[in-house]
């Protein structure tokens, strides 16, 4: 089974952006929980970052043929992009939307998601940890479908 992890705008500076947020561990060691994750349990992880709305949107669209599951964390795009709803529409595989803090909690331009209704499942308010734990539910969920 193949995840692609997708992370926006920001998350590059996890570890040291609102610690009081988002935690202290950096993107890489996040990345690193869930390659481990992955290998324990037969899950192949391609875990990336971008602050480019373009390049997630290539990166979707290039998923369709190789990976089975997109587990999306789009950060502040979340809130502003069709370009991103769109191409997760396209995608055939199963659809996570992931994030750290809980949105619904902050700031009232967080509460909308245009990604929220083109995915399969959404978790947020989990911290950083919120992404093993949907790496390791992956192999339970893709069965259901
Ligand atoms: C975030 C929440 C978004 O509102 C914010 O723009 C982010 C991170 C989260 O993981 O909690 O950059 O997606």
């Amino acid at each position: 089974m193949k995840a692609l992890i997708l992370n926006g705008p920001n998350l590059n500076l996890l570890g040291t952006r609102e610690p009081d947020i988002y935690g202290t561990k950096t993107l890489d060691d996040v990345a690193r929980e869930c390659q481990a994750k992955g290998t324990d349990i037969g899950v192949d992880v391609d875990f990336r970052q971008s602050n480019f709305e373009g390049q997630l949107v290539e990166w979707i669209q290039e998923a369709a043929d190789t990976t089975d599951a997109i587990v999306i964390n789009a950060a502040a795009y979340t809130h502003t992009s069709v370009a991103i709803h769109d191409a997760l529409k396209s995608y055939p595989g199963f659809k996570v939307e992931l994030h750290i803090s809980n949105p619904h909690l902050r700031e009232s331009f967080r509460h909308v998601s245009f990604v929220s209704p083109v995915v399969d499942a959404v978790v947020a308010g989990l911290g950083t940890d919120g992404y093993a734990h949907v790496v390791e539910m992956l192999p339970e969920l893709l069965e259901k479908t």
